[in-house]
């Protein structure tokens, strides 16, 4: 059984609530038809409602950037699952790098917010990727494993849901720099391997992991025709329809 491509658009802290309603209706016309490949968008919090009521009815997915592990309380400035399952929200980026670098983000944190996510039915888009020092010290694999090992600690595999992993490379990440198709498959088999070790060669093989950093139309196909690369999460390119669109029909380029 094969992996639906999975393409996600990570808007960032970018877009109004007025810009990203224009937004999501003209990627809903640039990708009309499309229909063997999953889109989601991930729009900041306060633009959520409003593109929720855009994509009602349609194919394109909702998911939110990040989430706090609790489900209410005295957390000022966080937002909670139960929040995100209430707007419409299916997906949930966790541990993005600019979390793990901006916001003292850990494998700790990211391993509750995982936790809190799959416990609320939502599906984590469970972020990862080593920095250019580390990849230049010859430690990306080591970076990679102890990332998956501590964000999906004490996580059964019957509970991992429709967990999705994207391998993000820092140094590629709104650089231009993007990893050849190679480079990213050599870390993505790795990733799947851990994953059959961690939990079963069953949901590894099942297991969407998307690459991110700096995607565009331009090197999107060479990517996707690699055997363990499932899909993208875009950031820059995510933010035009007809970039984002062309990547979602990456198929017809
Ligand atoms: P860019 O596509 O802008 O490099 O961003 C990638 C990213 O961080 C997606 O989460």
């Amino acid at each position: 059984m094969g992996r639906i491509p999975f393409m996600a658009g990570n808007w960032k802290m970018n877009r109004t609530v007025a810009e990203a309603r224009e937004l999501v209706r003209e990627i809903k016309k640039a990708i009309a038809g499309v229909e063997d490949v999953e889109v989601a968008v991930a729009p900041p919090f306060t633009a959520l409602y409003a593109v929720r009521q855009e994509v009602e009815g349609s194919s394109v997915r909702l998911g939110a950037q990040n989430l706090y592990w609790e489900e209410k309380g005295a957390y000022t400035g966080e937002v909670s699952p139960l929040m995100l399952k209430e707007i419409g929200c299916h997906y949930v980026i966790v541990g993005h790098s600019e979390r793990r670098q901006l916001f003292g983000e850990t494998d700790e944190t990211v391993n509750r917010r995982i936790k809190a996510a799959l416990a609320h039915g939502l599906a984590p888009i469970f972020c990862i990727g080593e920095t250019l020092q580390e990849r230049e010290d010859g430690k990306t694999f080591a970076v990679v494993e102890r990332q998956i090992e501590g964000g999906l600690k004490g996580i059964g595999t019957g509970d991992l849901g429709h967990l999705v992993i994207a391998y993000e490379p820092v140094w590629a990440i709104g650089t231009g720099k993007t990893a050849t198709p190679e480079q990213a498959e050599e870390v993505h088999r790795f990733i799947r391997e851990k994953v059959k070790i961690l939990h079963s060669v069953g949901f590894a093989e099942s297991l969407r992991i998307q690459y991110g950093g700096s995607v565009t139309p331009e090197n999107v196909k060479g990517l996707m025709a690699q055997k363990d690369i499932d899909g993208a999460l875009v950031g820059g390119a995510s933010l035009t329809s007809k970039t984002f669109a062309k990547i979602v029909r990456f198929r017809e380029l």
